[in-house]
C-alpha cells in the first residue's frame, strides 16, 4: 500500500463480496471493504489471512477517500435497482477516470446504459462476470469482464491475479466492448442450465434403471475421470453421498423437487429469440424449472396418467454406457447453442466478443468448466471465426462416436415415459440442424397461401407469390 491508501474497494460484503475481496489480499493487494452492516465488515477483517491489508468500513465516502487514484471499486450487490442507487451513491464521491465494477449478474442492456451514463462523467463502468460461486470467489473464479478497453488496463493485473488459472494461464481475459462482459455470463448461466437439466435427466434415466444413490455416486464419479469430466459432474457424484442430518435418508431424496431460479438462464431464452438464434436446450432447461414448480397439478396429472409408457426393460451395464454418451453428446449441443448464440450477438450488437478467449476463460474457475472446454478451445484456434463448434471436424467425430447411443436413450425414453426433455430437445436440435433440406419450404408454401407473404424458390432468384388453387 503506497501513502496509506488501498488498491482496491469493495461494495458489498455478502459472501460473494468478502470471499472475492480476502482473494484479492491473499495476491498482495490491500483491499477495503465497504457494507453498512457492521457484522459484515468484522467478518471480513476477522477471516483476513496473516500478513495481509484487509479492511472493513461502514462509511461509503470514507472508503472511497481511501483508495489509490485511478480508483477501482467493485459492486458485488443484487441485480437490478440496487446497482443503480450503489452508482447514485458513488457519484458524488468518485472523480474522472476512476473504474466502477459490476461483478454481479446484471442484465447486459441494464450494463450498456449504466456504461453509457457514466461515460458522460468520465468514469469507467464495467460489466464483469463473475463465477464460481463462494468457493471460486475465495480461491479464484472465472472473470467475464467487458467495457473499454483502457478500464479494462487499469484492473487486468489484479483480476489476472485473482483469476482461478489453467495450465498457468488465467481464466481472465477482456472479452468485448459495453454490456460483453455481462452478456458471456448470462450464456454460460443459459449453458449451466442446459447442462444441470441434462444432469438431472440422466440421474432419473439412471435411477428408473434400478441404481440406487451408491451406485449413482459410483458411475458419476467413474464418469467425471473421463471425457464427461467436469465441475457440475464432480458435485453431482458427491451429492448423491450426503446423508441428512435431520432422518436417516439421503439428503437428495428429502429435497423437494420444486428448482428455483433466479433469472438469468430465462435472459438467454428470451435474448436468443431476439437476435435470433435457437438455443432449444437451454429454452428447455428453463421450462423444466417453471413446470418443477407445478407441483399440485403434477401430484393429480400423476394419478389422471399413471399408466402412460412401458417399463423400462434394460440391461444396466449397457443403459450406464448409454446415458453416459447421451449426456456427453447433449453437453456439447448445449455448448453449441450457447457458443452459437455469442457468435450472432456479437455481431449484432457490435460487441465483438472473442470466442477463442471465451472458451478458454471459462476452462478453470466457473461453473460450467469442463474437459470439452480444452477441446473448444483448440478448435477455435484452428478457425477462430466458427459460427457454431458443430462445424469443427474434431468435435463432429466426438458428436458422431456418441450419436447412436443418444438416439437409444431417447427412444426408451420415450417408450417409458420417462421425462428427458432436454435429451430430446439436443436430439432434435442436432438433426434439424445436420438436414440440408428441411420440410420448412411448406411453412413458405402455407404462409404464401394464406398470407401472400411470397416465397423464394429454388431454382429461380427473387421473390414469388401464387394465386393458389382453393
Ligand atoms: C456462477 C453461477 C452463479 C449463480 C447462478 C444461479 O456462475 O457462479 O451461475 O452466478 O449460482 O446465478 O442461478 P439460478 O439461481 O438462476 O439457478
Amino acid at each position: 500500500m503506497s501513502n496509506n491508501l488501498f488498491d482496491f474497494g469493495m461494495i458489498g460484503l455478502g459472501v460473494m463480496g468478502r470471499n472475492l475481496l480476502l482473494n484479492t489480499a491473499d495476491h498482495g493487494f490491500s483491499v477495503i471493504g465497504f457494507d453498512k452492516d457492521e457484522t459484515k465488515t468484522a467478518a471480513l477483517e476477522a477471516a483476513a489471512t496473516e500478513g495481509t491489508t484487509v479492511k472493513g468500513v461502514p462509511d461509503l465516502a470514507h472508503m472511497v477517500q481511501q483508495l489509490q487514484r485511478p480508483r477501482k471499486l467493485m459492486m458485488l450487490v443484487p441485480a437490478g435497482k440496487p446497482v443503480d442507487d450503489v452508482i447514485e451513491s458513488l457519484l458524488p464521491l468518485v472523480e474522472k477516470g476512476d473504474v466502477i465494477i459490476d461483478g454481479g449478474n446484471s442484465h447486459y442492456t441494464d450494463t450498456l446504459r449504466r456504461v453509457k451514463y457514466l461515460r458522460e462523467k468520465d468514469i469507467h463502468f464495467m460489466g464483469v462476470g463473475v463465477s464460481g460461486g463462494e468457493q471460486g470467489a475465495r480461491t479464484g473464479p472465472s472473470i467475464m469482464p467487458g467495457g473499454d478497453v483502457e478500464a479494462y488496463g487499469h484492473v487486468k493485473p489484479l483480476l489476472e491475479a485473482i483469476s482461478a488459472k489453467v495450465n498457468g494461464e488465467p481464466c481472465v481475459a477482456y472479452l468485448g466492448k459495453e454490456g460483453a462482459g455481462h452478456y458471456v455470463k448470462m450464456v454460460h448461466n443459459g449453458i449451466e442450465y442446459a447442462i444441470m437439466q441434462l444432469i438431472s435427466e440422466a440421474y432419473t434415466l439412471l435411477k428408473h434403471a434400478g441404481l440406487n444413490n451408491d451406485e449413482l455416486h459410483e458411475t458419476f464419479k467413474r464418469w467425471n475421470e473421463g471425457a464427461l469430466q467436469s465441475f457440475l459432474v464432480e458435485i453431482t457424484a458427491d451429492i448423491f453421498l450426503q446423508n441428512d442430518d435431520k432422518t436417516s435418508a439421503r439428503l437428495l431424496d428429502v429435497i423437494s423437487d420444486k428448482a428455483g431460479s433466479k433469472g438469468t438462464g430465462k435472459w438467454t431464452s428470451q435474448d436468443s429469440m431476439e437476435l435470433p438464434v435457437a438455443v432449444p436446450v437451454i429454452d428447455t432447461a428453463v421450462a423444466m424449472r417453471t413446470i418443477s414448480g407445478y407441483k399440485d397439478e403434477r401430484v393429480k396429472a400423476s394419478a389422471l396418467y399413471n399408466e402412460s409408457g412401458a417399463a423400462l426393460n434394460v440391461s444396466t451395464e449397457e443403459w450406464v454406457k448409454q446415458v453416459h454418451d447421451a449426456l456427453y453428446f447433449a453437453t456439447i449441443l448445449s455448448y453449441a447453442q450457447g457458443l452459437a448464440m455469442l457468435y450472432q450477438a456479437s455481431k449484432e450488437l457490435a460487441m465483438d466478443i472473442p470466442l477463442p478467449e471465451v472458451v478458454s476463460v471459462w476452462r478453470g474457475g466457473c461453473i460450467i468448466r469442463s474437459t470439452l472446454l480444452e477441446t473448444f478451445t483448440l478448435a477455435y484456434k484452428q478457425s477462430p471465426d466458427l459460427s457454431n463448434i458443430l462445424l469443427d471436424a474434431g468435435v463432429a467425430s466426438l458428436v458422431k462416436s456418441a450419436e447412436s447411443n443418444t438416439r437409444a436413450v431417447v427412444a426408451q425414453a420415450a417408450l417409458s415415459g420417462i421425462p428427458a426433455a432436454a435429451f430430446m430437445s439436443s436430439l432434435a436440435y442436432f438433426d434439424a440442424y445436420r438436414t440440408e433440406r428441411m420440410a420448412t419450404n411448406l411453412i413458405q408454401a402455407q404462409r404464401d397461401y394464406f398470407g401472400a407473404h411470397t416465397y423464394q424458390r429454388t431454382d429461380i432468384s427473387g421473390s414469388f407469390h401464387t394465386e393458389w388453387n382453393h
